[in-house]
């Protein structure tokens, strides 16, 4: 019998991409969104979305969906980048751009990640995007008007 050992030589190569964006622009958030759809896991759909938000340090987390076969268990491009951030000790956003395979659609974010992103503010930006890079922009406010917030369970302590 033989035995084979493989000895694998991993070279470590130094990059500096910490994923910090000093100088932003929407296209280079939006590009990052395009690269994280890259690793959506959506064997069920099939439809790939990513995500990237910029915190107001300038830090970028990206996300994408990961469906389950219990279909329900599902989670959104928009709330694991979200998710990826606040866990890092991140909470203050200024913008998350989204993007989708949709050659003619501005690709929306469903109204529970609306409600995700409103947990940390009004009063920040959503790039939604198509799939040639071109984005419209809305603030969370204008994505959930009239919005349910912590400020309205805190309201209680006054009562
Ligand atoms: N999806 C997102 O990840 N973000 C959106 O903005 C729209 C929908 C995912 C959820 C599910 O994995 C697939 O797209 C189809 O709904």
């Amino acid at each position: 019998t033989h035995t084979h050992t493989h000895t694998h030589i991993h070279t470590h190569t130094l990059t500096c991409d910490l994923n910090i964006m000093n100088s932003w622009s929407p296209e280079a958030l939006v590009r990052k969104s395009q690269e994280a759809k890259e690793q959506a896991y959506c064997p069920y759909s099939k439809f790939r979305v990513g995500a990237a938000v910029l915190t107001s340090d300038g830090t970028v987390f990206t996300g994408c969906n990961v469906e389950n076969a219990c279909y329900t268990a599902g989670l959104c491009a928009e709330r694991t980048a979200i998710s990826k951030a606040v866990s890092e000790g991140h909470k203050s956003f200024k913008a998350i751009a989204i993007a989708s395979d949709l050659e003619d659609r501005f690709i929306s974010p469903c109204g529970a990640c609306r409600q995700f992103m409103r947990e940390f503010g009004s009063q920040w930006d959503v790039y939604m995007s198509k799939s040639d890079g071109s984005y419209k922009l809305m603030t969370v406010k204008e994505l959930l008007p009239c919005s349910f917030g912590p400020d309205d369970l805190r309201a209680r302590e006054n009562h």
